[in-house]
Formats: C-alpha cells, sequence, structure tokens
C-alpha cells in the first residue's frame, strides 16, 4: 500500500521549513507528553498541552496588533475573494503530490472514520433517506451503509487513508475541492476508486452548492485546515449547509489553526485581510479561531457539541534550537437524532 507523504496541512502552505513539518513525531495520540521540566525542552521534537502564561499570551497580543495594523487594501481583498479557488489552483498546480501527508493521527484523534464493522454509523441495507429508501435514489454510494464526505479535500489527505483502512464495502467516500487541480491529482491517485468513492469540484461557500447525494444523507463530514480558508462572513453558511448533509446521528470533525498559532504571529504587516484572517504569498488565506466562536457556529448550525479541545503544543528544531508554539483546534459536532 502506498504511504502518502507531504508537508503537513498545518504548515504546508505557508513555505514551511522542512524542520518545522517533520517536527510532529510519529506517536499514538497528541497530549500525552508533558513538558515539567524546562531544561529537558530539547529531548524531544514535541511536547503536548504547554501552557502560556500571561507575559507570553501578552507578547502574542501585541504582535497580532502589530500585523493586523495594515490591512490589504480593499480591491486587492475583493480580488482575492472572488478568485480564491485559482489560487488555490494554483498552488496544486505548484506542489502536486508534495501536498501528501501521512496524518497519523487521523484515526486515533477521528475513530469515527477508524475501521469497524459497520463503523457504529449507518445501518446495513436500505438505508431511508429524508422518509425515501436509498436505493429509490439515484446517486453515487446509494447503497452505502456509511458516507464520509471530506470538504476542501486538496489531494486527499483523509479520503485515501480512509479507503486505505476501511475495507468494508458498505463504506462510500465523497471529497470535494474548489480546485480543479486538487480534484484531477485525487482522481489520478492509484487509490482512486469510483466504487468506493467520488470526488467532485465545489465552491462550498457559494450560495447554494450542489452536492451529488441527498441532504440528510451522511455519517462523517471532515473539515480539516478548510474552514480557515474560507472568507469569515461566509463561514456560518458554511455550516449551516453542511449540517444539512448530515444523517440524524451524523457527525462534523473539525481540525483547523488556533488563535495565537505561530503561523498568524509570523506574519509581517500588510498581509491582514480583517481581524485574524491573512493571506499568503502565494494568494491564499487563513483564519485562526478561537474555541468559542466554533462552538458559536457549529451550535447555531442546530449542532451538540461533543468536542472542542485547543492543542497547543510546542514543536522544537532540536539541531537549531528553535521552539515552535503551534495551536491546533479540535472540535466534534453532531446533529441530533430526531
Ligand atoms: C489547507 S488546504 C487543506 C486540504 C486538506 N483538507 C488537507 O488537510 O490536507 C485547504 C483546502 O480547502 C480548499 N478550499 C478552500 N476554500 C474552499 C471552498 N470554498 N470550497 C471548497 N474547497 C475549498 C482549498 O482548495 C484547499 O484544498
Amino acid at each position: 500500500m502506498k504511504l502518502l507523504k507531504m508537508a503537513t496541512a498545518e504548515c504546508a502552505t505557508s513555505a514551511p521549513s522542512t524542520t518545522e513539518c517533520s517536527s510532529e513525531e510519529k506517536r499514538k495520540q497528541f497530549g500525552n507528553r508533558f513538558l515539567t521540566d524546562p531544561s529537558q525542552v530539547y529531548k524531544h521534537n514535541a511536547w503536548d498541552n504547554v501552557e502560556w502564561d500571561k507575559d507570553q499570551e501578552d507578547a502574542a497580543l501585541v504582535k497580532i496588533s502589530e500585523n493586523s495594523k495594515e490591512l490589504v487594501p480593499k480591491e486587492e481583498r475583493e480580488k482575492l475573494e472572488v478568485e480564491a479557488h485559482s489560487f488555490w489552483d494554483k498552488f496544486y498546480l505548484q506542489h502536486q503530490e508534495r501536498f501528501f501527508k501521512d496524518r497519523h493521527w487521523l484515526f486515533t484523534e477521528f475513530e469515527e472514520l477508524a475501521p469497524k464493522s459497520n463503523n457504529g454509523h449507518g445501518s446495513p441495507g436500505l438505508v431511508q433517506i429524508n422518509g425515501r429508501e436509498a436505493n429509490e435514489l439515484n446517486f453515487p454510494g446509494q447503497n452505502a451503509h456509511t458516507r464520509f464526505f471530506e470538504v476542501g479535500c486538496g489531494v486527499g489527505n483523509t479520503v485515501f487513508p480512509v479507503l486505505q483502512a476501511n475495507s468494508d464495502g458498505g463504506i462510500f467516500v465523497y471529497c470535494c475541492d474548489f480546485a480543479q487541480s486538487a480534484v484531477d491529482l485525487v482522481k489520478q491517485h492509484p487509490d482512486y476508486d469510483n466504487k468506493r468513492c467520488h470526488a467532485f469540484l465545489c465552491d462550498v461557500a457559494a450560495e447554494n452548492p450542489q452536492f451529488p447525494f441527498p441532504k440528510e444523507s451522511l455519517d462523517v463530514i471532515v473539515l480539516i485546515f478548510v474552514l480557515s480558508a474560507i472568507a469569515p462572513n461566509k463561514m456560518q453558511r458554511v455550516i449551516n449547509n453542511l449540517s444539512e448533509l448530515l444523517k440524524p446521528g451524523g457527525k462534523i470533525l473539525f481540525r483547523d489553526y488556533g488563535r495565537f498559532d505561530m503561523a498568524q504571529l509570523r506574519f509581517k504587516k500588510g498581509r491582514c485581510l480583517e481581524e485574524n484572517f491573512y493571506v499568503r504569498g502565494d494568494g491564499t488565506r487563513v483564519y485562526f479561531f478561537t474555541q468559542d466562536e466554533l462552538s458559536s457556529m457549529f451550535k447555531t448550525a442546530g449542532l451538540i457539541e461533543e468536542q472542542n479541545h485547543v492543542d497547543r503544543r510546542l514543536q522544537v528544531n532540536r539541531g537549531k534550537q528553535l521552539k515552535m508554539y503551534r495551536i491546533w483546534i479540535q472540535c466534534k459536532y453532531r446533529k441530533a437524532n430526531p
């Protein structure tokens, strides 16, 4: 089986150093190694749940207020919004499969995606969707008992591990991106099999996005480092639209950048589009979330919170004796059963 390799999405889009990307260690789960003795900091590549003191937080606030002082001019901001897909398209044309990443944490953090008989989501045989038997409808994956959907899939960093790990023929995986080159790369992957998956072009932030499956037909929707690429004023609409696609009991799994992450503090003046939203040198954009913002958006969409966790890690470049404070937020939100 081919192992997917790429720079981490956590850092790949901001011209990372390779050391920065490779410092994630292969461990079973986040949250297991704590730095109790600061003199030992360079002993490992990463430390979990690193608490920030007030001074560190104040220094971060100063950096953010400095790099947010000068906004990108309005006309340019509008162009970045209208042409957002084309910047990502160029990104994948340039980086191609170098964006592949072995996300060893995928199944430990999101056990909903891990192989289980029937994954505990769907029910085998005929499944009702909006009161009709699925096999009366006509759509790819209509006979599956469990349907996953990766939004903003890029080169398929979730799709392919999920397909590789789940040999159960009753599982079907959809994925979309608004960058044509990303969808093309997914379709060209040797593991792409249209009996088990379906990749399509879609801008999920559009007013009325079209999906190749009915509402209430999905067990799991994966949003990994995607919502941060969408303009803040469209995020709520995206979450509302996606929530409608979930079966009752279905879940959205989310992981993305948190406020004060190193990537936010590193932005220079003149890259800020609006509060906590920035543009990288290649035209792709990134937002940095707080837990409260996410909680409010998912709950407004009528979902129930199962997890909303800040993952604060200290990544260490032992060779260069560099400390990198990373902040990611991981959430799970569930649609209520009737
Ligand atoms: C940082 S990349 C993450 C890719 C992938 N989820 C991963 O973790 O490897 C963000 C992805 O979201 C896609 N994207 C951004 N806005 C989108 C939108 N409105 N609709 C669909 N895809 C979008 C981009 O094209 C890009 O592939």
